[in-house]
């Protein structure tokens, strides 16, 4: 087989990395791509060097813009690369904009080209169409030939959609692969002595997401409950850029004072840093998943996840919604309180072998012939209409009267 493997952003590149050997161990041909959207050192190349990934045959440079520039830019560039390497399949992960870009214009070039499309991390929901990236999970998933979940529970959501079955394939979480392999390698760094942090005796933090940092009332409520947390304990912040430019933009620097704010940490870093932790609070998705991994407690500041199993598992909790103060406060209290999980993993396929199980998917798949669109269940289509999909009540509702 040849497989383009796309990647695009941070979250991306831990999910992508351990299919490379697993491919080639395969003896299968890779194309890998990196449409561009993260750029810098610390959001990019840092995690091409740490996960040990090959450089590029293609950088497609799209960069920073609005939702349909930066998505745009990505099909623009992404199609003649297509049509140039002609792969069997093209495989594309989780749920940024850059995804959806190279999905769409997989789905439209399969007449001619009949390249297929495997989505890693398919059928994650969160119900809340407000959030970009669930409109790109969804059409991403819509578009492909080869679901591939995470986790157990994700075939339901695919289900409720009309996606049927032989396009579905669970083969785990690629995450964890990435985390279990480079775990001794995080531990051996030396960066919490460097720190002058003391393993279990701080909290790490991180917050990017739009509708947390984008508005200042929102932003000052998590800095503030930060804030109050450093009073007992340090909190490490990693700033990202877009939370960065939002704090300046609303006049919030005077909050950070009391954090340990540095730059946006390289892979191993962060593993190190999260490792440490006597928790997590965070708005990312992957910590949820590497917090449930390691058995470190996290506080999820959301109104909902789209990984419920980590909250299921009892390493993560959802602060109450909308956030005070106090209230994500104590929602650290109690995760403090029932501190580390020293045993393995207990979420199934969160066990480090998730390419192999991703290569045998592409294998298998690679025999039969699918449409989309003659797989697409009617009745359930009927049943969860686009335009009825902002609200998860509606969607549970259908669902349960269907
Ligand atoms: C994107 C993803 C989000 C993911 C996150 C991880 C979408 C819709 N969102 O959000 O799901 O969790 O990546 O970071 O795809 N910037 C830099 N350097 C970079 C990249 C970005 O400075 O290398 C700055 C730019 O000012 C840019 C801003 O960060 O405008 C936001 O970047 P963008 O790619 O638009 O989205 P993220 O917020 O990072």
């Amino acid at each position: 087989m040849r497989v383009m493997l796309v990647a695009g952003a941070r979250p991306n590149f831990m999910k992508v990395a351990p299919l490379v050997p697993a491919l080639e161990r395969a003896g299968h041909e890779i194309v890998l791509v990196h449409t561009g959207q993260h750029y810098d050192a610390q959001m990019s190349g840092s995690f091409f060097q740490d996960l040990g990934l090959p450089a590029p045959q293609h950088s497609l440079g799209a960069g920073s813009g609005t939702h349909a520039v930066q998505t745009a830019r990505v099909m623009q560039a992404f199609e003649p690369v297509l049509l140039d390497e002609r792969p069997d399949w093209v495989v594309v992960p989780g749920d940024v904009n850059s995804t959806l870009g190279c999905a769409l214009v997989t789905v439209k070039l399969k007449g001619d080209l009949g390249a297929r499309l495997a989505h890693l991390e398919a059928g994650l929901r969160s119900h809340d169409w407000r959030m970009p990236e669930e409109v790109n999970r969804v059409l991403t998933d819509r578009c492909s030939d080869l679901l591939l979940t995470p986790s157990t529970d994700a075939a339901a959501n695919l289900h409720a959609e009309g996606l049927t079955s032989d396009r579905i394939a669970f083969v785990g979480n690629l995450m964890i692969d990435s985390l279990f392999a480079h775990l001794p390698r995080a531990r051996g760094l030396g960066l919490l002595a460097e720190s002058g942090l003391s393993r279990g005796r701080y909290v790490a933090a991180t917050l990017h997401r739009p509708s947390n940092v984008d508005h200042g009332p929102a932003l000052r409520v998590f800095l503030e409950a930060l804030g109050r947390i450093a009073e007992h304990l340090p909190v490490v912040l990693p700033l990202h850029p877009r939370t960065r430019a939002s704090v300046t933009r609303w006049g919030l620097d005077p909050l950070l004072a009391p954090l340990r704010v540095c730059e946006p940490l390289g892979y191993t870093e962060m593993l190190s840093l999260t490792d440490g932790a006597a928790a997590v609070l965070t708005d990312s998705g992957g910590l949820q998943e590497e917090t449930s991994a390691l058995g470190i407690p996290c506080v999820t500041l959301r109104e909902q996840t789209e990984r419920p199993v980590t909250i299921q598992h009892g390493t993560n909790r959802l602060v109450p919604w909308p956030p005070t103060v106090d209230g994500i406060c104590a929602t650290l209290g109690r995760a403090l309180a029932a501190g580390r999980d020293p045993r393995p993993c207990r979420i199934e396929g969160w066990d480090g072998r998730a390419a192999a199980r991703v290569v045998a998917a592409l294998e298998s798949a690679s025999e039969s012939v699918v449409e989309p669109h003659e797989t697409l269940s009617r009745t359930r289509n009927e049943c969860v209409p686009a335009a009825h999909y902002h609200n998860r009540d509606d969607v549970r509702q259908s669902i349960a009267a269907d």
